[in-house]
């Protein structure tokens, strides 16, 4: 039978849809170059923000204010994002607390040290208003209670910033709160919000601050909390700054029986010393002369690092995946959860897993 122009078969719709010619419209990845083309905010679920305003604050401190496309699903004080670079062609994402409370005009501030041989914070120093950067949502459980009676806020050297937020938005709710800020820094011009606080206490009649000089006073002593916030073990308490400082924080907590009274927020733990008695296993990745140990106790990402890898990481404590990647083989413990994984193939933290048996990854 001879077929009529009207009885040819047409193609439907969809079949004509999925011509190749139609290809990039199908492809999500192709959308997202075409709007990012015309305006590098407009993503299809990507959290992008521009650059609006770099500050400086001290001598190694600058924060940088920044708008988020409308991606962004808003933040409570206290909390922490991830903000990503580009360095020397490779993507770095590090933690950094948001240091004001949610704003109308939805801006957001990062306040950032720059630490000696540090990759984003030394990058992140540079950037120009202008420039589009990548961050993720906003997470973290280091805030007040909703309305706090009494709130006492420990915090030193860059440990301030998730404290300038919180008390950023309880000058917002509750101007009355009850709140002491003890707060150390090496001098008065190494203390990063110092201007704003004093502001802040004008606002806040309830907020009295209680600054440590300790290029001057010596290392503050966590013993010093009677005298200067008396009723200090009846307060909830908030805890953000180095290692050692928060450390002694926490001892002294604990020795008082009132850890639950205190909640700490970790910019990064040293990694702890190495057990001599704990037992060492064998780490190959690729080829079989490519081998490193690591200790079980040890995390992965620490016995990397210390065979001279550079492991991609981020936050150093599980939360942003940064660090995730394959075992083909061997078990480890997550050294949060204290969970043994199995011993074949699956995806891990290296910055969280530390290995209870030989393991094989694809580093
Ligand atoms: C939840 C959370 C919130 C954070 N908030 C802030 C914040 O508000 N402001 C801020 O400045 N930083 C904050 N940090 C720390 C930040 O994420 C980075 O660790 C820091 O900026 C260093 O990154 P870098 O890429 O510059 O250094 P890297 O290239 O990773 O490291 C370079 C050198 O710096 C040292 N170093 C790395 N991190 C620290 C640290 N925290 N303290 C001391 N030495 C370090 C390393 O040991 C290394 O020797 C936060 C971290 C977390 C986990
Ligand atoms: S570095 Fe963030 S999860 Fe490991």
């Amino acid at each position: 039978m001879i077929q009529t122009e009207s009885t040819a078969a047409k193609p439907s719709l969809r079949q004509w849809l999925r011509h190749p010619a139609w290809a990039p419209l199908n492809d999500p990845a192709a959308w997202q170059r075409l709007t990012t083309a015309i305006n590098p905010l407009w993503t299809l679920g990507e959290v992008r923000a521009r650059v609006i305003r770099n500050v400086i604050e001290t001598q190694d401190t600058r924060s940088l204010w920044l708008k988020p496309n409308r991606h962004f699903r808003g933040f409570r004080p206290g909390q922490h994002l991830m903000l990503e670079l580009e360095i020397a062609g490779v993507r770095h994402a590090r933690c950094f607390s948001l240091s004001a409370a949610p704003r109308p005009d939805g801006l957001l501030r990062l306040t950032i040290k720059a630490r000696e041989g540090g990759r984003v914070s030394m990058a992140a120093h540079q950037l120009e208003p202008g420039q589009i950067v990548r961050i993720s949502q906003a997470s973290g459980e280091f805030a007040a209670k909703s309305s706090p009676a009494r709130l006492l806020l420990i915090s030193a050297g860059s440990g301030i910033t998730p404290m300038l937020a919180i008390l950023d938005g309880l000058a917002a709710v509750s101007a009355h709160t009850d709140v002491h800020l003890v707060h150390g820094a090496r001098t008065p011009s190494d203390w990063i919000g110092a201007d704003e606080l004093k502001l802040r206490a004008a606002q806040l009649p309830g907020l009295k601050i209680h600054f440590h000089g300790s290029d001057v006073l010596g290392r503050w002593r966590p013993q010093d909390l009677s005298t200067l916030v008396p009723d200090w073990s009846e307060r909830d308490a908030l805890l953000c700054g180095p290692d050692a400082f928060m450390q002694a924080v926490e001892t002294h907590y604990a020795t008082a029986g009132l850890s639950e009274r205190l909640l700490s927020e970790s910019f990064g733990r040293r990694a702890a010393p190495l057990d001599p008695s704990a037992s060492r296993h064998a780490v190959t990745h690729g080829k079989p002369e490519q081998m490193f140990t690591a200790n079980s106790g040890q995390s992965l990402l620490e016995a990397a690092e210390a065979a001279g890898l550079q492991p991609r990481f981020g936050c150093r404590r599980g939360i942003c995946m940064s660090c995730q990647c394959r075992k083909h083989s061997g078990t480890v413990k997550n050294l949060l959860t204290g969970q043994l994984s199995s011993p074949g193939e699956e995806l891990i933290q290296l910055c969280i897993s530390t290995p209870q048996s030989a393991v094989e990854l694809a580093l």
